[in-house]
């Protein structure tokens, strides 16, 4: 650790403190505050964690301003236009590249256990016919605790390992589980021969009745989306995730807590959001009434898919996506689609704006996956689904980083209390 400091001096009262700086392998330092309190009695106010590093870790490195991510140290276009998503997930979890026979064993491993517990369709059942398919993702991976508890022993490092690979082969499953729910269609049982994301699609897509063959592009397509979902640090699900594992809960409930927080419309749900947007809009004469709306600050309307608290400059997915989109709309004849000739416009108006330039709001990787999911025929309320089967190897990857580190301590952040001061208690007659 390094031995710079920073001095902090309280003016009310004189006294300095002398904080240790941190510094990772990449990024700004951080000044060290944990004993901040023991030492002064003040507490520190962040909300939002707008300047808050709230662990270390070793698995994704974003700069915003640069637009740079890495995964493990790799950039995410190498991997974008290279890798396999399991050879990402391997990735992630192992924090090495796999050479191709601990690739092989680790596809292996994770095919073993697509299957669910056949106890577990009654519980799906239960769900109404209209239930969204986020809501029984929550609610099914949260009850996996109660169908694999021989593997729940968190400190026992092959435990942990059984239920990272139970985890990232399973929710595929449920994903595709609560979309035929939601549908009305009998559950189709994953397929060993396929490979991840074509089985996904098959499970998704195939019936008792007729066999589905995924196209080669939808297959490639998804793989990209899930490689650009994978990992994203320390965003609100995966700190969500990091908060319930802290103070020991199960795999299977950390992950529903991360998929919760994934669901709403500043995450994950942005990707529904900005399909949903971009239909309420409707043509392109109706995009400055969108713009205003999105500036008026009187008005909740925001532009979907636009900004991102981490990058200023331009989201490195979105640049990929962007090109993707065009491919696949193109290789699909749908180059007329016009929800991707109302997005390209939205955009150009939205960037020549001083609004957005002042503010620095690009599009983000969401403004295209949803166009690009949409053209696959996958139905709008499984977009975040699928991010979320993305987004299940990163929480994963960061359980697993966090389990095996020995200073891991329950996440208690503090207050400033604006309650009213000590009071007694009025009997009621006297109120
Ligand atoms: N449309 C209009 N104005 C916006 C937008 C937007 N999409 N995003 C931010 N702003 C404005 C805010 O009103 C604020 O303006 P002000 O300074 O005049 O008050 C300023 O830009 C800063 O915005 P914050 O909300 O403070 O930024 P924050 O970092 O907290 O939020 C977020 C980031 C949540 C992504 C926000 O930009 C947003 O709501 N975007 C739309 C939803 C979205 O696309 N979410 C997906 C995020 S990416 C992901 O999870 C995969």
């Amino acid at each position: 650790m390094s031995t710079e400091t920073v001095t902090v001096i309280n003016n009310l009262t004189g006294e300095r403190y002398e904080l240790p700086l941190r510094q990772g392998t990449l990024g700004p330092p951080a000044v060290d505050i944990s004993s901040l309190y023991q030492e002064s009695g003040l507490l520190t106010y962040d909300p939002g964690f707008m300047s808050t590093a709230s662990c270390h870790s070793s698995i994704t490195y974003i700069d915003g301003e640069q637009g740079i991510l890495l995964y493990r140290g790799y950039p995410i276009e190498q991997l974008a236009a290279k890798a396999s998503f399991l050879e990402v997930a391997y990735l992630l979890i192992y924090g090495e590249l796999p050479t191709a026979s601990e690739l092989a064993d680790f596809e292996q491993v994770i095919r073993r256990h697509t299957m669910l517990n056949e106890n577990l369709k009654s519980f799906l059942n239960g769900f109404h016919y209209d239930a969204h398919p986020m809501a029984i993702l929550v609610g099914v991976v949260g009850s996996l605790s109660a169908f694999y508890h021989d593997s729940l022993r968190i400190n026992d490092p092959r435990h942990r390992e059984i239920s990272a690979h139970r985890l990232i082969a399973k929710v595929p499953t449920i994903a595709a589980a609560a979309y035929k729910h939601s549908i009305g269609e009998p559950i189709i049982y994953p397929r060993n021969d396929l490979r991840y994301c074509a089985n996904l699609l098959h499970m998704m897509f195939a019936t008792p009745c007729e066999e589905y063959r995924p196209s080669l592009l939808a297959e490639r397509a998804l793989n990209l989306l899930l490689i650009l979902h994978a990992d994203h640090e320390q965003n609100a699900s995966t700190s969500t995730v990091r908060l319930a594992a802290s103070s020991g809960a199960n795999p299977f409930a950390c992950i529903a807590a991360g998929i919760a927080s994934l669901w709403g419309p500043a995450h994950g749900g942005a990707n529904e959001a900005v399909i949903a947007m971009l239909t309420e809009i409707g043509r392109v004469e109706n995009i400055p009434k969108y713009i205003a709306k999105a500036k008026d600050k009187d008005d909740p309307f925001r532009l979907m898919g636009f900004g991102h608290r981490v990058y200023k400059n331009y989201d490195p997915r979105a640049k990929i996506l962007r090109e993707v989109c065009h491919q696949v709309l193109g290789e699909l004849a749908d180059t007329n689609n016009p929800l991707f000739e109302l997005a390209m416009r939205l955009e150009e108006i939205a960037l020549s704006d001083d609004y957005f330039i002042e503010r620095r709001l690009y599009p983000n990787v969401d403004f295209y996956s949803g166009i690009i999911y949409q053209a696959l025929g996958i139905p709008r309320n499984m977009f975040t689904v699928m991010f979320a089967v993305a987004r299940t190897v990163g929480w994963v990857a960061h359980w697993l980083e966090m389990m095996s580190d020995p200073n891991n301590r329950i996440g208690r952040p503090r207050q400033i209390y604006r309650g009213p001061v000590k009071r007694d208690y009025l009997p009621i007659s006297q109120r």
